[in-house]
C-alpha cells in the first residue's frame, strides 16, 4: 500500500460533513484531496484549504470534467446524494456517499444497478459502524446476547430549523432520513436478517411537513422484532439501543459521537456474567474515531478490488424500511417489504 500513489479524492458538498471528511482525508496517507465541489464556492474553498493544491468547482459535473480524481466523497443535501453518485459512478469513479445515500429505495436501486454496470467501488457512509455500533456488533458477534429476539432503539435531536434543506421533505429533510437511517442500519446489521413488515405512526410538523416524531415496529424474516423511535422533539442529540437475546442483553446509550457507554449482561460470556458497563476509550474527536477508519476501509476496498464493507445494496435495504415507515404512517396500516428488483423479475 505505501509503495502505491495515494488515491486522488474529490469532495462534493463541502458543508459540515464535507469538512469533516476533508479533515479525515488529510490524516490518511492512502488518500489525497485534489478537488472540492460546492455551489457555495466559499464552502468549497474552506474544504480545499485543507490540502496543498486542491481545486474548487461549482458542481459535481464541473469537478468530474475539470479535475483528475479516482474517487469522490459525497456529502451533499439528501436530494443531491443520488444524482451526484450516479454522475460520479457513470464517469467511472469510486464513490463514498453519506447516509442515507438517496431519498428512497427506488433511487438507491438505480445507484446499485449503475455501480454493477460501471464495476466501481461504492460505499454507503454509515459511519456509526466504525465507532459505537462496531463495539456493539463485536459483542453480539462474540455471543454476548445469543439469538437476538428484540431490539428497541431511539435516536433524535432538537427541532430542525424552519429553513434550509433539512427542513423540507422534498430535499430529504426531517430526522427519519438524517438519523433514523443510522438506527435502521444498526437494526439490519445487528440482526443480519431481512425486514419483512413495518407498522408505523409518523407525526409531521405543521410548518415544514417534515417528520417530527415517528414510532415504528419492524418484523424480521426469522421472527425478531425491532422497535424504533426517531424524533426532532428532543432537548439535544441522543441515541439508545437495547438488544435482548436468549443469552443476554446489550444496551448502548450515547449523548454524542464520543460519549457513550454499553451495558452488557450475558449468560454465555463469563466476563459479563454480572452486568457491567463499558465506556470504550475513544479518540480525541469524531474524525479520528469514526471517519478515518471509515475512509481507510473505503481505500482498502478500492485497492483490493473488493466490494466496500457497506454497499449500495445495504443502503437500499435501509431505505426500504424507511419508505415503509413513511407509507405505513400515511396509510395507517402495516406495510409488507418486497424486494422491487426480485418482484420485477417475477412480474
Ligand atoms: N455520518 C455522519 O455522522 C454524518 C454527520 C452529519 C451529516 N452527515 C450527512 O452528510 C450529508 C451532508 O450533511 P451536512 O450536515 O454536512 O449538510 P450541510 O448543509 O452542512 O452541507 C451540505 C453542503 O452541500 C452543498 N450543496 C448543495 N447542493 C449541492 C450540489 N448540487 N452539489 C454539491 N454540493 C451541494 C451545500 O452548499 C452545503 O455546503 C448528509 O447526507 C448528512 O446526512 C453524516
Amino acid at each position: 500500500m505505501t509503495s502505491q500513489h495515494p488515491l486522488r479524492v474529490g469532495i462534493a458538498g463541502c458543508g459540515y460533513q464535507g469538512n469533516e471528511l476533508a479533515r479525515a482525508v488529510a490524516r490518511i496517507d492512502e488518500l489525497r484531496l485534489v478537488a472540492c465541489a460546492d455551489p457555495d464556492l466559499a464552502a468549497a474553498s474552506r474544504a480545499a484549504a485543507m490540502a496543498p493544491d486542491a481545486s474548487t468547482h461549482p458542481s459535481v459535473e464541473a469537478l468530474l470534467g475539470e479535475s483528475e480524481v479516482d474517487a469522490i466523497l459525497i456529502a451533499t443535501p439528501h436530494h443531491v446524494l443520488a444524482p451526484a453518485a450516479l454522475a460520479a459512478v457513470r464517469a467511472g469513479k469510486h464513490v463514498m456517499a453519506e447516509k442515507p445515500i438517496a431519498l428512497n429505495a427506488r433511487e438507491a436501486a438505480e445507484i446499485e444497478a449503475a455501480v454493477a454496470e460501471a464495476g466501481v467501488c461504492y460505499m454507503a457512509g454509515y459511519s456509526f459502524r466504525y465507532s459505537m455500533a462496531k463495539h456493539v456488533h463485536d459483542l453480539i458477534a462474540a455471543g454476548a446476547a445469543g439469538e437476538i429476539q428484540a431490539i428497541t432503539g431511539a435516536i433524535g435531536f432538537a427541532p430542525l430549523a424552519k429553513e434550509g434543506w433539512t427542513a423540507f421533505p422534498e430535499s430529504g429533510g426531517g430526522p427519519l432520513l438524517y438519523v433514523g437511517s443510522h438506527l435502521v442500519d444498526m437494526f439490519l446489521w445487528f440482526l443480519g436478517d431481512d425486514a419483512v413488515e413495518v407498522y408505523a405512526d409518523v407525526r409531521r410538523r405543521a410548518d415544514t411537513g417534515a417528520d417530527d416524531t415517528s414510532a415504528f415496529q419492524v418484523r424480521f424474516a426469522r421472527g425478531a422484532v425491532a422497535q424504533g423511535l426517531v424524533t426532532q422533539a428532543a432537548a439535544s442529540f441522543f441515541y439508545t439501543l437495547d438488544i435482548q437475546g436468549r443469552d443476554g442483553r446489550v444496551f448502548l446509550r450515547g449523548a454524542n459521537f464520543l460519549q457513550y457507554e454499553i451495558e452488557v449482561a450475558s449468560r454465555a460470556l463469563t466476563a459479563y456474567a454480572q452486568p457491567c458497563v463499558i465506556r470504550p476509550l475513544v479518540g480525541p474527536d469524531n474524525v479520528t474515531t469514526m471517519l478515518v477508519p471509515e475512509l481507510k476501509a473505503f481505500a482498502q476496498a478500492i485497492r483490493e478490488g473488493q466490494p466496500a464493507p457497506i454497499t449500495a445494496h445495504d443502503g437500499r435495504r435501509v431505505l426500504q424500511v424507511l419508505d415503509a415507515v413513511v407509507q405505513s404512517g400515511r396509510e395507517r396500516c402495516p406495510v409488507l417489504i418486497r424486494d422491487e428488483r426480485a418482484s420485477a423479475l417475477v412480474g
